[in-house]
């Protein structure tokens, strides 16, 4: 129904000639799903939606999550996030200012976590602050079957804490409370695709739960090394109008830095599984 363009050798695609208002058709929906399935990062270029059509838009891919960091949400549409260096009013507006953020899965450390995230570029610095994906299945899949084997009905810790200490600012008392550490499966089967991906990030993962310490800091260095490697990971240089709908079950992003003299923008709904997909995964 769609015609598509690949953003790079093993994922991501363009769906060329997308237009928000076809779908209202369950056929248009459907075939949007299935590519997001199936390449795991969709772009949709020359796009100028608003708030509204951005909620009702993501919607049609599932129940949306309030993010906890309620200071940086959109006021007339709290379903939305602002990642932003932009100060109004005496505070800033957005999440994130204009430094690297390392990678991650967004809301790993819910208990049932996102599956994706839908991201619109609102108002873009003239360069720098491109966000990587990495293709969190082709990893797994290129692993020696040993490792695999070892990962296999693990679980690791992860820490929404850890990520604000190194790339944000802390949460308050109440946020601290909605999100605490959690332990999650090392690997994770997707709730659509059935295909098995690495379930953890540099800016999160702390530690394998009950390996030897060392041996779990050993193991997590090789995998964000592994994991983090060119032939696994796409690098997205921002365009106006670009909004980008990506698996978060099975992809993991980063962001560079970039000239905090210059505004940036952008607007983010994050998306829930459906209830009877949400866990165990
Ligand atoms: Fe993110």
């Amino acid at each position: 129904m769609y015609a598509t363009r690949a953003l790079s050798p093993s994922f991501g695609a363009e769906v060329l000639d997308f237009n928000p208002s076809a779908l209202q058709s369950k056929e248009a929906i459907d075939a949007i799903r299935a590519l997001w399935a199936e390449h795991k990062l969709l772009l949709f270029r020359n796009q100028d939606f608003d708030e509204a059509t951005l909620v009702q838009l993501s919607k049609e891919f599932g129940a949306l999550e309030i993010h906890v960091r309620e200071e940086y949400l959109s006021r007339e549409h709290p379903e939305i996030l602002y990642v932003s260096n932009i100060e109004r009013e005496g505070r800033r507006i957005g999440i994130l200012a204009d430094t690297e953020v390392g990678w991650h899965y967004d809301q790993i450390y819910l208990p049932k976590p996102a599956v994706g995230s839908l991201l619109m570029a609102d108002i873009l610095p003239p360069e720098g602050g491109n966000t990587e994906f990495a293709d969190m299945c082709a990893a797994f899949d290129a692993l020696p079957e040993a490792t695999r084997v070892q990962l296999e009905g693990c679980l690791a810790n992860q820490s929404y804490e850890a990520f604000n200490q190194a790339y944000s600012v802390p949460t308050n008392t109440k946020q601290k409370a909605r999100s605490p550490d959690i332990q999650q499966p090392l690997v994770r089967t997707h709730p659509v695709t059935g295909k098995k991906a690495l379930y953890l990030c540099p800016g999160m993962t702390t530690e394998i739960v009950g390996w030897d310490a060392g041996e779990s800091a050993e193991m997590l260095a090789f995998l964000f090394d592994w994991t983090t490697q060119p032939e696994f990971v796409y690098s997205h240089e921002w365009q106006p109008g670009d909004a980008l709908l990506w698996d978060n079950a099975c992809t993991m992003h980063r962001r560079d830095p970039f000239d905090p003299q210059h505004d940036r923008l952008m607007k983010r709904t994050t998306i829930l599984p459906p209830e009877a997909l949400a866990v165990p995964f």
